[in-house]
C-alpha cells in the first residue's frame, strides 16, 4: 500500500484525502499567524511539554500486574521542532522507573525513505530511549507518518515494534497483552482487524495509531485503547479542535474517554506536524498507572 501509495481507512475503500492539498493550507495559515503576531506564541506553547499521571482504573486487572505503569509517547514528530528533544529527555529522565514504555506512532514528520542506520532520527530514538528507565522493552506502533523502514530500524534499537501482532507478558501466572496494529489512518487493512481476535482471552492493552478502530476494538475485547495521532486538535478553539484528522470516532479524539466495557486514551502527543505551533493544548508525556477497581 505505501509503495503504490494506496492510502485506505477502516470501512473506505477508495482512496482518501491529499496531503499536498492540506498543506497548502497550512502554509496560508502560517502566514496568517505571522502577520497577527501569534506565530511565536503558538512555538513556545509547542515546547511547553508536561508529563501527565493518570489512575486508570479496571474491574478485570489481573493482581499480578496491579499499579502497572505503562509510558506512553505519541507522536514525537521529532525532526518537526529540534528544540523540542532536549526538553523531551530531561522530562523522561525525571520520570524514573516504568513498566513498561509504549510508542503509539508518528515518530518523525518525514518518512524514513530507507533503512538508514544513520539517519538522524534512528539517532534520535537512540538518545530517547537512554532516556528512559523501562523494566520491559519498549513496544511500539507505525503512524501514518511512518514508513514500513521503520520496523526493521526500531527493532534494532531494542524497540518491540508491533504490525499487527500480540506480545504476551507473564507474571505469577498471570498475563498481561498488548496487541498493536498496523496505521489504519492511512494503511488499514483487514489484518488490523484480524490481529484484534481473541483479545478477550486476556487483559489487553491495544495500541492504535488512531482511535478510528474504537468500536472494532471493545468488540475484540481491548480493556485498554492507547491511541495518539490527532495532537488534541494541535489548535484549539474554545477548548475545541479545529482538526482532528479523523474519519471515524472524532468524539474520542483527545484524553481520557470509554466506549462500552473498553478504557481508552488519545495522546495529545509530543510533537507537531505542519506548522510547529499549538494552541490551546500543549505537548504531553503520560504516565498511565493500572489500578484494580473493586466491584
Ligand atoms: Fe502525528
Amino acid at each position: 500500500m505505501e509503495r503504490e501509495g494506496t492510502k485506505r481507512q477502516p470501512l473506505h475503500t477508495a482512496e482518501v484525502k491529499h496531503w499536498d492539498a492540506f498543506l497548502f493550507l497550512v502554509r496560508i495559515f502560517r502566514f496568517l499567524l505571522i502577520i497577527l503576531g501569534l506565530y511565536k506564541k503558538g512555538q513556545k506553547n509547542a515546547l511547553a511539554l508536561e508529563t501527565v499521571h493518570h489512575q486508570q482504573k479496571f474491574k478485570n486487572l489481573p493482581a499480578a500486574f496491579e499499579k502497572t505503569r505503562i509510558l506512553h509517547l505519541s507522536d514525537l514528530h521529532i525532526d518537526g521542532m529540534p528544540e523540542l528533544l532536549k526538553i523531551l529527555k530531561k522530562q523522561l529522565r525525571e520520570i524514573g522507573p516504568v513498566d513498561f514504555c509504549v510508542f503509539t506512532g508518528d515518530y518523525g514528520v518525514s518518512p524514513l525513505k530507507s533503512e538508514d542506520p544513520n539517519h538522524p532520527m534512528v539517532s534520535d530514538m537512540k538518545e530517547i530511549l537512554e532516556c528512559i528507565d523501562s523494566t520491559h522493552p519498549p513496544i511500539g506502533i507505525l503512524g501514518n507518518h511512518d514508513s514500513a523502514h521503520t520496523v526493521s530500524l526500531f527493532n534494532e534499537l531494542g524497540i518491540k515494534m508491533l504490525v499487527n501482532q500480540k506480545l504476551q507478558f507473564e507474571k505469577d501466572g498471570e498475563v498481561l497483552q498488548f496487541v498493536g496494529t498496523d496505521d489504519v489512518h492511512y494503511f488499514y487493512g483487514p489484518q488490523s482487524l484480524k490481529c484484534l481476535e481473541h483479545c478477550q482471552e486476556h487483559f489487553t492493552v491495544g495500541l492504535i495509531h488512531s482511535p478510528e478502530l474504537f468500536d472494532f476494538a471493545a468488540e475484540a475485547g481491548v480493556d485498554f485503547y492507547l491511541a495518539g495521532h490527532t495532537h488534541g486538535g494541535q489548535i484549539r478553539f474554545f477548548n475545541r479542535p479545529l482538526i482532528t484528522h479523523l474519519d471515524r470516532g472524532k468524539q474520542y479524539s483527545a484524553g481520557n474517554w470509554k466506549y462500552r466495557q473498553m478504557k481508552g486514551h488519545t495522546s495529545v502527543g509530543v510533537g507537531t506536524s505542519g506548522i510547529p505551533v499549538r494552541y490551546g493544548v500543549n505537548p504531553q508525556i503520560l504516565v498511565h498507572q493500572l489500578i484494580r477497581e473493586e466491584s
